[in-house]
């Protein structure tokens, strides 16, 4: 069967990355979440003391790009593709606040965004893929045959991402998790490289008000068809 490109692209917790699992699942294709690759190189930058509180070394991280290797890897017992951070698992310590707080400042930076950009692309040669992320539809992927523009209110995806925290152990408050949320939305959207926006030609879907189920079986019919050629 023809394998196609699927990009999803949107808002923070949105649900991106649990619609394009189940779908890359389903279709026996890759999942990639560049979400990841962008939180891996905060955690460097955190652990190098390159990005703090007080301090935000552009020039330093640069130069540390080449010291950073990402690589996605999949034991048979793991739901999903783990990121290694020069060899080493750093899937659940991405996923803290704190690693939330810094990454936008850092997916600002155009030689981050040329450093993963061109490792996404290559994930892709062979289609069979399914990417989330923000820019997936509009660069990484602007030939994708089928692009998701996903869509939530912000105290909806608030609320799931406090969910999400809490269900991992960790100690949030809920009006800091509301206000990641829309710091970053306001930093992806503004940024000057690559910006967050709907391509032009994908189609948008809110899931306020929508549960799981729904949004995977139209996201899964909308990929039959392109598969099919039927649009
Ligand atoms: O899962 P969540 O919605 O919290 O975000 P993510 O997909 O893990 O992405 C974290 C951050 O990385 C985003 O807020 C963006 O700043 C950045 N990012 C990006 O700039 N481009 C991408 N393709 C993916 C993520």
């Amino acid at each position: 069967m023809k394998k196609i490109t699927i990009a999803i692209d949107g808002y923070s917790s949105t649900g991106k990355s649990t619609v394009a699992k189940q779908l890359a699942d389903h279709l026996g294709y890759v999942y990639v979440d560049s979400g990841a690759m962008y939180r891996a190189v905060t955690l460097y930058a955190m652990q190098h003391g390159i990005i703090s509180e007080s301090n935000f070394d552009t020039e330093k991280l640069i130069e540390s790009l080449s010291s950073i290797q990402l690589k996605f890897i999949k034991e048979a017992n793991w739901n999903k593709a783990h990121i290694f951070l020069n060899g080493k698992d750093v899937e659940n310590e991405i996923r803290n606040l704190e690693v939330s707080k810094y990454v936008s400042p850092i997916a600002t930076i155009h030689e981050v965004r040329v450093k993963l950009v061109a490792q996404q692309q290559l994930m892709g040669l062979e289609k069979g893929v399914v990417m989330d992320g923000r820019d997936i539809g509009t660069v990484v992927f602007p030939n994708a045959e089928l692009k998701i523009f996903m869509n939530a209110s912000a105290n909806e995806r608030a609320q799931r991402r406090y969910k999400e925290l809490i269900a991992r152990g960790e100690t949030v408050d809920f009006k800091d998790v509301l206000k990641n949320i829309q710091d970053r939305d306001r930093i992806d959207t503004t940024r000057d490289d690559s910006p967050l926006r709907k391509a032009t030609d994908a189609i948008e879907i809110d899931n306020s008000e929508m549960n799981l189920e729904d949004q995977f079986h139209t996201v899964l019919q909308l990929a039959k068809d392109r598969i099919a050629g039927r649009v």
